[in-house]
C-alpha cells in the first residue's frame, strides 16, 4: 500500500516535471521562431480522391525584416509529421500561362519544433529575400495512412467512410494575410464536416476561407466525413531482386505482401452477389491490380506459393507494359495476399557505360502497381561477379547496405547492393543508378571454368578407357 502511494506520488512529480519542460520548450522555440517573414497569399489545395493524400500549397511570402532572408519554414502538426512520404518545393516565376517552376531544397529545420510539437520543415531559396522583397513559392507533399475508416468494420454491401483530419487555418510559423483552402473529395457524397465560417460544400469541393489576418501558428481542427470506394492497396513489404547478367539480361523478381488497408470486412462473404451486383456488393474492394512496366519486357510471370495465376493480362507497348493482375480473391478490408512477380529484360535498355568507363544501371525505384502505398521497399540489384567499387545515386535519402550473393558457379560470390526505404508512394518511381566497375575478363571466367571442367573429365574418361585394370596375368 504504502509502496502503491510512494510510486504514484513519484508519477505526479514527473508529470509535473514534464508538463514544466514542455512549457519551457514550446516558449524558447517560440522566441527564436523568425516573425521578419509575413505570408501575403496561401491557398492549399487537399486532394483526399485515393488513400494517398496530395496537397498543393501556393504561398507568397514577403520578408518585412531588415536583413534579407534565405530561408522560408514550414510546419506541420506532428500527426501529419510522421506520415509525411515526400515534400518538393518550388520557388514560381512568372505569371499563370507562363509559369516556370525552379526547384528548392526542403530539409528538415535545424530549429526546434513549433508550439504543440509542430515539426519545422526548412525551404532554401534561390537568391536571398531582401527587405520589402516578396517570393511565389509552391510547396506539394504527400501524406499517407491519413485517412481512418469510420465505421471501423462494413460488411459486404456497405460502402467505405473515412474520416480526414487537418485544420482550417493552415499552420505557419508566420502571420497569414489571406488564406483558403479547398478539399477535394473522391465523390459527392460528405456525411459531414466541421465549419469554420465562411466554409462551402459544392459537389466534391469544400472550401474553407478566405480567413484574412490568422497570427502564427494558428490551428483550427476540422474533421471531414466522407465516402472512399477506392483501393486502398498497401503493400506490407516489396522485395525486389534485380540481377543484372552481363550476357544479355535483367532478371527481376518481386516478391509482394499485399494487404487492404481500409475498412475492414465483417460478417460473411457471397461470391454470388459480389459478381452480381458489383455495383453494391464489395464496393471497397479490388478484384485487380494494374501493373506498369517497362516497355520490352519479356519472360513475365506472376505466382502465389499455390502456383502460376493464369488470370492476368499483358500489354506491351512501345512506351510502356501494363499488365492487370488478379489475385485468386478479391480482396475486402484487412484481408492480404502474397505473391510474385517477375520479367525479364534486355540489358541494352538499362544498363550503360559512363564517360569514366564504369557501368551502370539506370532503372526505376518504387512500386510498378498502381496508387499504392509500400510501408518497406527493399531493392536489392545484384551485381555481376568480378564487380568492383559500387557506388549509388538515389533522388532521395535511402537507407543503403552491402551483401554478397552466390549462385552456380559463382567462387568469390555476386556483391549485392540494397537500398530500403520506407513509406514509399508512386512519386518514388523515379531513376536510381547503381554504378560500378567490371573487367570483361571476368566474363570469361565462368566459361573458362566451364571448359576447364569439361577437359579434366574427358582427360579422366580417356584415361579410365585406356588403363588396363583387369587382373589378367
Ligand atoms: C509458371 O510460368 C512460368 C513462366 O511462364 C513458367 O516458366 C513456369 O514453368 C510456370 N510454372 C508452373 C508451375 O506452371
Ligand atoms: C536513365 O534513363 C532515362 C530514360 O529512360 C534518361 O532520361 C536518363 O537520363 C537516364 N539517366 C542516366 C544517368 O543515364
Amino acid at each position: 500500500m504504502e509502496f502503491f502511494v510512494a510510486r504514484s506520488r513519484l508519477t505526479l512529480i514527473f508529470s509535473l516535471f514534464f508538463f514544466l519542460s514542455l512549457c519551457f520548450r514550446s516558449s524558447s522555440s517560440l522566441s527564436s521562431s523568425p516573425t521578419d517573414l509575413k505570408i501575403l497569399t496561401a491557398e492549399r489545395r487537399i486532394d483526399l480522391a485515393s488513400h494517398i493524400i496530395r496537397v498543393v500549397l501556393t504561398l507568397k511570402v514577403q520578408n518585412d525584416g531588415a536583413s534579407p532572408a534565405s530561408d522560408v519554414l514550414l510546419a506541420f502538426p506532428p500527426a501529419q509529421a510522421k506520415h509525411l512520404a515526400l515534400i518538393h518545393a518550388a520557388e514560381v516565376a512568372g505569371k499563370k500561362r507562363k509559369k516556370t517552376l525552379h526547384p528548392l531544397d526542403v530539409k528538415t529545420s535545424s530549429n526546434a519544433e513549433g508550439p504543440n510539437g509542430a515539426k519545422l520543415y526548412s525551404i532554401s531559396l534561390r537568391n536571398p529575400l531582401s527587405t520589402g522583397g516578396s517570393v511565389s513559392l509552391e510547396v506539394s507533399y504527400v501524406l499517407t495512412q491519413s485517412l481512418e475508416p469510420f465505421p471501423v468494420e462494413i460488411s459486404q454491401s456497405e460502402p467505405q467512410l473515412v474520416l480526414y483530419r487537418d485544420s482550417a487555418l493552415i499552420l505557419s510559423p508566420y502571420e497569414i494575410k489571406q488564406q483558403t483552402t479547398v478539399i477535394r473529395t473522391p465523390s459527392t457524397k460528405v456525411e459531414s464536416f466541421t465549419r469554420v465560417e465562411p466554409s462551402t460544400h459544392l459537389r466534391t469541393e469544400l472550401k474553407y476561407g478566405p480567413y484574412e489576418d490568422q497570427p502564427a501558428f494558428s490551428y483550427t481542427p476540422i474533421v471531414v466525413h466522407f465516402e472512399n470506394n477506392n483501393p486502398f492497396a498497401v503493400v506490407e513489404e516489396l522485395v525486389r531482386e534485380i540481377e543484372i547478367s552481363h550476357w544479355g539480361n535483367l532478371q527481376v523478381t518481386e516478391h509482394y505482401t499485399l494487404v487492404h488497408n481500409g475498412a475492414r470486412h465483417k460478417g460473411g462473404f457471397s461470391r454470388v452477389e459480389y459478381q452480381s451486383r458489383p455495383t453494391y456488393s464489395g464496393v471497397a474492394s479490388f478484384k485487380s491490380l494494374l501493373v506498369k512496366l517497362p516497355p520490352r519486357v519479356h519472360s513475365v510471370y506472376y505466382r502465389d506459393n499455390i502456383g502460376n495465376i493464369s488470370t492476368s493480362h499483358l500489354r506491351t507497348g512501345y512506351s510502356k507494359s501494363e499488365m492487370e493482375i488478379e489475385p485468386r480473391y478479391p480482396l475486402l478490408g484487412g484481408w492480404k495476399a502474397t505473391f510474385v512477380i517477375g520479367y525479364g529484360l534486355p540489358l541494352e535498355d538499362v544498363l550503360f557505360e559512363s564517360a569514366d568507363g564504369k557501368r551502370y544501371l539506370n532503372f526505376s525505384f518504387g512500386c510498378p502497381i498502381a496508387e499504392t502505398l509500400v510501408n518497406k521497399i527493399t531493392n536489392k540489384v545484384v551485381l555481376p561477379e568480378g564487380s568492383k567499387n559500387p557506388s549509388v545515386a538515389v533522388p532521395f535519402s535511402v537507407e543503403q547496405r552491402a551483401e554478397t550473393s552466390y549462385s552456380y558457379l559463382d567462387i568469390v560470390g555476386r556483391p549485392v547492393v540494397v537500398l530500403e526505404k520506407e513509406n514509399v508512394v508512386p512519386e518514388h518511381n523515379s531513376l536510381f543508378q547503381v554504378y560500378y566497375d567490371f573487367h570483361p575478363m571476368f566474363m570469361l571466367a565462368e566459361p573458362l571454368m566451364l571448359i576447364s571442367v569439361f577437359f579434366f573429365l574427358f582427360v579422366a574418361a580417356l584415361a579410365y578407357i585406356h588403363m588396363d585394370i583387369s587382373i589378367r596375368k
